[in-house]
C-alpha cells in the first residue's frame, strides 16, 4: 500500500509493524467527516488563490464522488488498504482524478486532520444523545402523568421510609436525566472548535482562511492556539466524562428495574419484548435489558480511564499513543446510545402494580415521621417525640399491631397529646398529602413538577 510519508525510507515496513500501527479498521467510521473537512479544506485553497480554480473543482468534484458512493455503501473500506482513513481517501482520490490528488494535503497535516473529523463525529453523536435522553424524559413523564396519585413506599437503606407518590419517584428521574443533559449541551460548546489549519502543530505559511472553513463546517469557533489544538483531547475526555455520570444513572435506573420486577417487589412487570427466559427454568423471566445496561456500565467507566491514562504523560503536540483514542469513544458513544433507546422503551412499556405498591406502604410504620411531627406541633421537641414514637413502635413490634391500628387510648396511654386527629394522619395518603415543601410529594407539587418538566420538554 501507498504510504503518504515514503520519501524519507529505503526499506519497506515490518509486515506485522504495518498492521500494529494501522486505525483504519476502526477509524473508517470517520470516512463521511475526513471527506467533508477535505471538500472544505480543498475549497479554501481554491479560494485562497494556494491552489488553482481548476485544481480546486477538480479536487472537490473527486471527492464528492467518493462520498456518495461511500454513502450508497458501493465502496468497502478494507483493513490492509491504506494505514488509515486520511491516507485511504487520499489513495481513493488519486486513482480517481491523478496527482493533482496531491496538492490537497497542502497546509494540513493529519495531526489537525484527525482532529477535525473527530469534533465532527462527535458533535453529531452528542446531539442523538441529546435526542435520546429527551425521548427517556418523555417517557418518565408520561407515566408519571398516566399514573398519578398511585402511592409507594419511599426508602432509605433500602428499608421503607416514607410514603411517595409513584410520580414523585419516576420525576426523580426526569430531573437526573435532565443534568446529564444540561452536561451534554455545555460539553458541546467545547467541541464546536475548529482545530484545521494548525496543521502539523505550528501552523502554516501558506495564506489559508480558517474562520471560512470554520463557516463552511458549522464550527462556531477556531482554534486559538496551533499546538494545543492539535494536542487536545480534552472534548472526548469530557464527552466520557459525561458519559460515566451518564451510564451511573441507567445503571442505578437498571437496578430499580430489576428489585421491582423481581416477585419480592412485584411493583412492576416489564414487556416482554425486553426480557428473555431461561433455558432449564421454563417459569423465568429475566429483566435481561436492565441487567445489561448496570453491567455495561463498567466498559464506559473503563473507556473514560482508559483515555486518561493514555494521555496522562504525553508531551505536546501529537503523539501516536493518541490513535487510541477512537476505539474507546466509539464503544461509549454506541453503548450509550443502544442503553439510552432500550431504557426508554422499557419504561414506556412497562405495567404497573398499584396494588402491590400501595399495599407496601402499609402497615410498614413509614408513617412514624408524621407522628412525631405531629408531636412536635403538639408542643414537644423533635427529640423527645422521636424517643415516644420509637417507643410505640417498638410496642406495635412486640404485639403484632400497625400504627394505623392502633386506638385512642393506645396512643393517649403514651402521650396525653393526641387526639381524634391522630388517626387520620397516620393513613399514607395523608402523609404524602403533608408534604407540601416545594419539590416535595404531595400531589400539588409533583404536580407542579410534571408542569414544569412539560415546560422545560418544550423550550430546546
Ligand atoms: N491515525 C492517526 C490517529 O488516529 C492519525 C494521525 C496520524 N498522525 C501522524 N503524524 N502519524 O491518531
Amino acid at each position: 500500500m501507498e504510504k503518504l510519508w515514503g520519501g524519507r525510507f529505503k526499506k519497506n515496513i515490518n509486515k506485522e509493524m504495518e498492521k500494529f500501527i494501522s486505525s483504519l479498521s476502526f477509524d473508517k467510521k470517520l470516512v463521511k467527516y475526513d471527506l467533508l473537512g477535505s471538500i472544505a479544506h480543498a475549497q479554501m485553497l481554491g479560494k485562497c488563490n494556494i491552489i488553482t480554480k481548476e485544481e480546486k473543482d477538480k479536487i472537490v468534484e473527486g471527492l464528492r464522488q467518493i462520498l456518495k458512493e461511500a454513502q450508497e455503501s458501493k465502496l468497502e473500506i478494507a483493513a490492509g488498504e491504506a494505514e488509515d482513513i486520511h491516507s485511504w481517501v487520499e489513495n481513493k482520490l488519486k486513482e480517481k482524478i491523478g496527482t493533482v490528488a496531491g496538492k490537497l494535503h497542502i497546509a494540513r497535516s493529519r495531526n489537525d486532520q484527525i482532529a477535525l473529523d473527530e469534533r465532527m463525529y462527535l458533535k453529531e453523536e452528542v446531539l442523538m444523545i441529546q435526542d435520546l435522553l429527551k425521548d427517556l424524559q418523555k417517557s418518565f413523564l408520561s407515566s408519571a402523568q398516566k399514573h398519578l396519585g398511585i402511592i409507594m413506599p419511599g426508602y432509605t437503606h433500602l428499608q421503607h421510609a416514607q410514603p411517595l407518590l409513584f410520580s414523585h419517584h419516576l420525576m426523580a428521574y426526569f430531573y437526573m436525566f435532565e443534568r446529564d443533559k444540561g452536561r451534554m449541551q455545555d460539553l458541546y460548546k467545547r467541541i464546536d472548535v475548529l482545530p484545521l489549519g494548525s496543521a502539523a502543530l505550528a501552523g502554516t505559511s501558506f495564506p489559508i482562511d480558517r474562520k471560512y472553513v470554520a463557516s463552511q463546517l458549522g464550527f462556531k469557533q477556531i482554534s486559538e492556539n496551533s499546538l494545543d489544538a492539535v494536542s487536545d483531547r480534552d472534548f472526548i475526555l469530557e464527552f466520557l466524562s459525561a458519559s460515566a455520570i451518564l451510564m451511573m444513572h441507567l445503571s442505578r435506573l437498571g437496578e430499580e428495574l430489576v428489585l421491582w420486577s423481581s416477585q419480592e417487589f412485584n411493583f412492576i412487570e416489564l414487556d416482554d419484548s425486553f426480557c428473555t427466559g431461561s433455558s432449564i427454568m421454563p417459569q423465568k423471566k429475566n429483566p435481561d435489558a436492565a441487567e445489561l445496561i448496570r453491567g455495561k456500565t463498567g466498559r464506559v467507566y473503563g473507556n473514560l480511564i482508559n483515555l486518561l491514562t493514555m494521555m496522562k504523560a504525553l508531551p505536546l503536540a501529537y503523539n501516536h499513543d493518541m490513535q487510541e483514542d477512537k476505539e474507546p469513544l466509539f464503544d461509549t458513544v454506541s453503548t450509550l446510545e443502544t442503553s439510552l433507546f432500550l431504557m426508554s422503551k422499557m419504561v414506556e412499556t412497562m405495567q404497573i402494580n398499584k396494588e402491590k405498591m400501595e399495599e407496601g406502604s402499609r402497615g410498614d410504620f413509614s408513617t412514624a415521621t408524621e407522628l412525631a411531627d405531629y408531636l412536635v406541633k403538639k408542643g414537644l421537641t423533635f427529640r423527645e417525640a422521636h424517643k415516644l414514637v420509637g417507643s410505640i413502635v417498638i410496642y406495635c413490634i412486640e404485639n403484632k399491631k400497625i400504627l394505623e391500628n392502633l386506638t385512642l387510648s393506645e396512643l393517649e396511654s403514651f402521650n396525653k397529646s393526641f387526639d381524634n386527629k391522630t388517626l387520620d394522619i397516620l393513613k399514607p395518603q395523608s402523609v404524602v398529602e403533608t408534604k407540601d415543601s416545594h419539590g416535595g410529594t404531595s400531589l400539588k407539587r409533583v404536580r407542579e413538577s410534571i408542569q414544569k418538566a412539560e415546560k422545560i420538554l418544550k423550550k430546546e
